[in-house]
């Protein structure tokens, strides 16, 4: 299945059979995500199929990305040690999910890859230190782990990767 990554529209895309198994996050998308986007809060991109208009209003995955900023305290010690003590500027993955139907077929990987080359777009013009995600639960860790994100200091289940790191590795 051939996906692209598109920036939610609501008048593209199908929120209404989106199941990811969380309720949380499917009610995000269906109701609040538009509203988010609109209001200049988060951006949504989904992941959809291009081959034919039915298929194109399918959303099987999301993510959503919004500015933030974290205490240069809860980063562990020897990332704190070489930074000034200003409030460190970063980009969420706030929610990612995958439709329940799809999961295991590279879809996470895919949004995940998506949302980390938009914010090395983004930093190359705003400064932006790291890339911080909202793991939902223990499987959810485990799954960004894979990718290099590692725990902040006063939470198990945020986790940041440094922008430096995420360039290196491209
Ligand atoms: C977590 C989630 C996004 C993974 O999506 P997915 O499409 O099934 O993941 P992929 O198929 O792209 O897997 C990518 C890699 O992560 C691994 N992976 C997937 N789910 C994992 C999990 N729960 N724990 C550990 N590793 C996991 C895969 O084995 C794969 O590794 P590989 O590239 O070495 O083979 C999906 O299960 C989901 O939507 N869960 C519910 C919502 C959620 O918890 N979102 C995250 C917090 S906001």
């Amino acid at each position: 299945m051939d996906l692209i990554i598109k920036q939610l529209n609501t008048t593209l895309h199908d929120r209404k059979s989106f199941d990811c198994g969380l309720d949380e996050l499917n009610i995000f998308l269906k109701q609040h995500a538009n509203q988010n986007q609109s209001k200049n809060m988060s951006k949504t991109y989904v992941a959809v199929v291009a081959v034919s208009a039915d298929d194109h209003k399918k959303i099987y995955g999301y993510y959503t990305l919004s500015a933030g900023h974290i205490e240069c305290d809860q980063l562990p010690e020897s990332f704190k040690s070489k930074l000034p003590r200003y409030p460190i500027p970063i980009a969420r993955i706030g929610r990612l999910a995958v439709d329940k139907n799809y999961k295991g077929q590279g879809i996470g990987g895919f949004l995940l890859h998506d949302a980390l080359t938009n914010v090395l777009n983004i930093a190359d013009k705003l400064g932006v230190y790291a890339v911080v995600v909202d793991a939902k639960n223990d499987d959810a860790k485990s799954f960004y782990g894979n990718y290099g994100f590692t725990e902040l200091q006063d939470s198990k289940l945020t986790l940041f990767l440094p922008v430096d790191t995420i360039k290196s590795a491209v």
